[in-house]
């Protein structure tokens, strides 16, 4: 039987209103613009506000993208949220959907921090190769800022809110999906995680019982840059073997928006032109599991990414967890 192609038909992007630049964040910590952008090429972030809800930055995003599919939400089958600050602890999915009014959608919410957009691109592929679904959107949403420690300059500098999409469907025409690499490594988890901290609150017979929230984000930032650094060029490379292209094939490469450095020491590892890397993090800082899919949405938007451009994308964050994957738009 011939497999079931795959091809991109939509993207979309939302941001929160407000907006933070360096120079803000100087009244925050001991910090200043020079160091951030020369560190991390970031100049702005954009940050939800209080009544700003990760649900609403996902569901901007998603219906944007399907206004360019040309799809109405009633469509869909499946949309996968790739976030790891939901709302709701038991997930967002579900009430994106509801937003959307896409009642023939199944939903569900996805969580490999700023890996997920890559995890979830891959899952979405496997619904859609095996038959079982035909239309799915798929959304990388994070508003990190709820829990980045804002008195901690080593993170805080770093983060902000948002949300992108991308609609894929099943084709019998073409396949435009070539290929994915998905990889963890819990033993380093420690270098980037934010852990649950409750505290006992009941203690019944020897049973105690814990409440409470989440510490903020912990990094270890040296060692993150190393392993992204080392990584992301593997997978890459690996993906390209596996589909019989090299690094001169691909139009474009949209890596997770991190830091300028990384972007470049990637790129300049894989031997690809800095014109062919997109790159926006100077005016959303590192978005999390919306990165790729906003910056996606920009170049496409923008002209840049036109029909038939292949396109090498990689996402690596906490977990610690990294995948790539390439694919062709359209
Ligand atoms: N403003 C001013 N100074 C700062 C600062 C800030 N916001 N943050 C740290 N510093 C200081 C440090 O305290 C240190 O001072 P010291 O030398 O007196 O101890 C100095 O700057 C250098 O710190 P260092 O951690 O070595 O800087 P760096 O060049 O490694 O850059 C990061 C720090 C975080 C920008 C960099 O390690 C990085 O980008 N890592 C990857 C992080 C990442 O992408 N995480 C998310 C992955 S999904």
């Amino acid at each position: 039987m011939k497999q079931r192609g795959i091809s991109f038909i939509g993207t979309g992007s939302a941001l929160p209103s407000k907006m933070l630049v360096n120079q803000d964040l100087g009244h925050l910590v001991d910090t200043n613009d020079e160091w951030i952008r020369s560190r991390t090429g970031i100049k702005t972030r954009h940050l939800a506000s209080e009544n700003e809800s990760l649900s609403d930055l996902a569901f901007q995003a998603g219906l944007k993208a399907l206004a360019m599919a040309k799809m109405d939400p009633s469509e869909l089958d499946l949309i996968i949220l790739a976030t790891s600050t939901a709302d709701d602890l038991f997930g967002s999915a579900a009430q994106v959907q509801g937003l959307l009014g896409a009642t023939g959608a199944v939903a569900f919410d996805l969580s490999a921090a700023c890996s997920g957009f890559i995890f979830a691109l891959a899952t979405a592929s496997q619904f859609i190769r095996s038959g079982v679904y035909e239309k799915v959107l798929i959304i990388g949403a994070d508003i990190l800022s709820r829990w980045v420690d804002w008195s901690d300059r080593t993170t805080c500098v770093l983060f902000g809110d948002g949300a992108g999409a991308l609609v894929c469907t099943a084709t019998e025409k073409e396949d435009n999906f070539l290929g994915f690499d998905l990889n963890t490594d819990g033993t380093q988890n420690h270098c980037l995680n934010l852990p649950y901290k409750g505290k006992t609150k009941y203690l019944i017979h020897d049973v105690s019982i814990r409440q409470g929230s989440y510490a903020p984000i912990q990094m270890n930032g040296r060692e993150v840059y190393r392993f992204a650094v080392a990584k992301v060029p593997e997978v890459i490379e690996r993906v390209l073997l596996q589909v019989n292209l090299t690094t001169k094939d691909i139009d474009w490469l949209i890596l997770h928006q991190a830091n300028q450095r990384i972007l470049e020491a990637v790129a300049k590892k894989l031997n690809i032109l800095d014109e062919k890397v997109v790159t926006n993090l100077s005016h959303y800082g590192n978005t999390s599991a919306a990165s790729i899919p906003i910056a996606f949405d920009e170049a496409v938007r923008k002209g840049k990414i036109k029909k038939g451009d292949l396109i090498a994308t990689a996402g690596f964050g906490a977990g610690l967890s990294w995948g790539g994957a390439i694919l062709k738009w359209g």
